[in-house]
Order: C-alpha cells, then structure tokens, then sequence
C-alpha cells in the first residue's frame, strides 16, 4: 500500500496545460494580468473589496502590520496556540507579540484573557481562525471598536471557511490568507491581503512595491521593499481557485466521515466544527498522540502533531501560564487531510486508530 501523507498538494492537468500556454506566450513571469487576475477571484470569494497577494502568509501578516502603523512599542495580541509565524509577523515589524490563551470551544483566541492582557501599548487584536474556526466574531469586533484596536485576521487556514455568512479574514481591517503547499489550494508560497478599505490596500500595494510613487516611476515617497507575487504562480493559483468550491465541499465530508467513525470514542476528542467551517486538517486530540503517530506510521499513514504552544518555545518563553492553550498543543494530531482522499483511505486510517485504541467500532461508512 502507497504511503498516505498528512497532506498534500493536490495539481493536475489543468495547472500544467495553462503554465505550458503561458510559458509559451512569451509573458515577462513576474506579477502582472494573471497576478490582477488571482487577486480579484480571491476578493469575489471572499467578498472583498480589495486584494493584494505577496511572496508568502508571513510577509502578509507582516505587510498588514506595517500598513496599519504597528511598529516599536505597540503590542499586539496574538493567541498562544497558533502556526509561529503569527508572533514572528509581529516581530518582524519590532512590535511585542503579547500571548493571550484560547478558548476550548473553538481552539481561537479567549476574548476574557484578551481583555486582561490590554494595556495601554495595545494597538491590534491579530485573531488566528485556527483550522477555519471562529470565535465570536461580533464580539471580537466591539472589544476592538471599544479600545480602539485594528482587528486583524489571520486567516491563513480559513480560505472556505465563514462564519454566519460572511468568510473569514473579511471581519477586521485586514485579513490575511497562506497558499502554501499544504493549504486547501496552494501556489507553492503565496499570500494574500484582503480588506474593505481602500486606503490601507493603497498603503499595503506601496510597501509591497518599494514604496513606489505610482506604477512605472523610480520615486519612493514611503518606505517599501520587494514583497511581489509572480504571474507563474498566479496560473497555478487561478486554476486552483476554480478547484475551491468543490474542495470546500469535500473537506466537510472528510471532517464528517472521520468523526462518524471517530466520534464518541473514550478519550479521544473531536472540537465542535459547523457547517460553515471548511477545516484545514482533520485534528484530533488524545493523550499521547506520539504513539498513535508511531502506529499510523507503522501502517502507512502519516500524521503530524499539533503546533507546540507559543509560549513554550524558546524565543518566547515569558513564564505566564497558559491552561487551555498547554493542553490542546499537546494532545493534538493532525490526520490526513489532503482533499483527493477517497472515503475508503479515510475509514482504513479510522480502523487503524481504532486498532491502537482497541475499540471495536464498526466502520459505518461503507456498511
Ligand atoms: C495560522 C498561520 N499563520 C501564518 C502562517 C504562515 O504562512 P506562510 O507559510 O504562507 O508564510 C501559517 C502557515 O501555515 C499559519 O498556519
């Protein structure tokens, strides 16, 4: 049997026939039509008005930053269970990533510790909608307008996901988006900012474009650098957004299949998903998910464990507690999510868990 991996690229025909058409057109490959093109289709799925893509979700993050002014001595909130490069964005712009714990509902940032951890240096609550989920959003959103905070999102594994019936990263002032490779569609790296305001997307198109004047000109009114797309990845990611619906649709499936198979089991713990979350992987969480690792592994199934928290890595250790947060990190396993997984690989992974956890629960789905 073909190794299962946790997750991978998924590209076909489509995306090879369209590079070849366009390496034959003699096109110049760095951001240009196809670039404009890739961008509007992200800013109508997400109901944006503006989209401006960049080399990567972590110069996203940080762009978005710079754009609304954080910078030396401004805090920002980040939460402690998340991918590191949402506290190394902020880090990047010489701001202090402040760490607040996460609420079990949802895994996402806790709005009480958010309220305990402002202080007169917070400028931006920077929300992680971690695996498509979302927390109170509304509620998110006053805490923000009443102190006086940007709300920013980072939604880099939310693309398909919404919350009621907006999508997320289109709450705050600007929202983010990742395509690397193991997202739900992928253009190798890649990022996105969308937003609704047409003066923080004018500023994030100059600091992408050295701080260019207009298009076309050598005079920099404001500091800039190099963060431009290419149009090489823009045929990938084009072909790749007209794949999105579908794979939304499947990863809901995936997302039920596992938990009709998994779910009610002693010790193993699914997080509430809703019809509107398309997650990015399927993560379960268990007392020691090495070994369970170790056992898929053994049976040709590949996993990876969860993101350690924040807190506990090296570079920000800061002594603070952090319940919620310790005890996800350290219990989660991601499963294999790639969207191309036929239903029978998912309930072979399912038996395989259900082996190392000795539970004799029939497999329903192909019943
Ligand atoms: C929540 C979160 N933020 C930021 C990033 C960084 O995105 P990129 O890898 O495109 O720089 C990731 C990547 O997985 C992520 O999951």
């Amino acid at each position: 049997m073909e190794f299962i991996h946790q997750m991978a690229p998924w590209i076909d025909e489509n995306e090879i026939n369209h590079m070849v058409e366009y390496l034959r057109s003699g096109a110049w490959l760095t951001e240009f039509k196809k670039t404009e093109q890739f961008e509007q289709m992200i800013a109508e799925y997400t109901g944006s008005k503006f989209c401006c893509v960049v080399n990567n979700g972590t110069v996203s993050l940080a762009v978005a930053l710079w754009a609304t002014g954080i910078g030396p001595g401004d805090e920002v909130l980040v939460p402690d269970y998340t991918m590191i490069a949402t506290a190394n964005a902020v880090r990047l712009v010489g701001a202090t990533p402040i760490l607040v714990d996460i609420e079990p509902q949802t895994l996402c940032m806790d709005l009480n510790c958010a309220e305990k951890a402002l202080t007169k240096k917070t400028k931006a609550v920077l929300l992680v909608s971690l695996n498509g989920r979302s927390p109170d959003m509304g509620a998110f959103i006053d805490f923000c307008r009443e102190h006086d905070l940007y709300f920013l999102e980072d939604a880099a594994q939310s693309l398909g996901s919404f919350h009621g019936r907006k999508h997320l990263g289109t709450f705050g002032d600007i929202g983010v988006f990742s395509f690397s490779s193991p997202k739900i569609i992928t253009t190798g790296q890649g990022g996105a900012l969308v937003t609704d305001s047409e003066e923080l997307y004018q500023k994030i198109k100059k600091i992408k474009d050295f701080g260019r004047e207009t298009g076309g000109t050598d005079w920099h009114d404001e500091m800039g650098y190099n963060f431009k797309f290419t149009d090489l990845q823009a045929v990938i990611g084009i072909e790749q957004m007209k794949k999105l619906p579908q794979r939304v649709i499947r990863k809901k499936e995936m997302y039920r299949l596992y938990e009709s198979e998994l779910g009610g089991i002693d010790g193993l713990e699914f997080i509430p998903t809703f019809d509107q979350t398309s997650p990015w992987f399927i993560d379960i969480y268990l007392e020691n998910p090495q070994e369970l690792q170790k056992h898929l592994k053994q049976n040709q199934v590949g996993s990876r464990t969860v993101y350690p928290p924040i807190n506990e890595q090296k570079i920000y250790a800061n002594g603070r507690e952090y319940p919620v947060s310790r005890n996800y990190c350290h219990r989660g396993l991601w499963l294999p999510s790639s969207s191309f997984l036929t239903d029978e690989q998912i309930v072979y992974i399912c038996d395989s868990i259900k082996k190392y956890l000795k539970v004799k629960k029939p497999a329903k789905a192909l019943v």
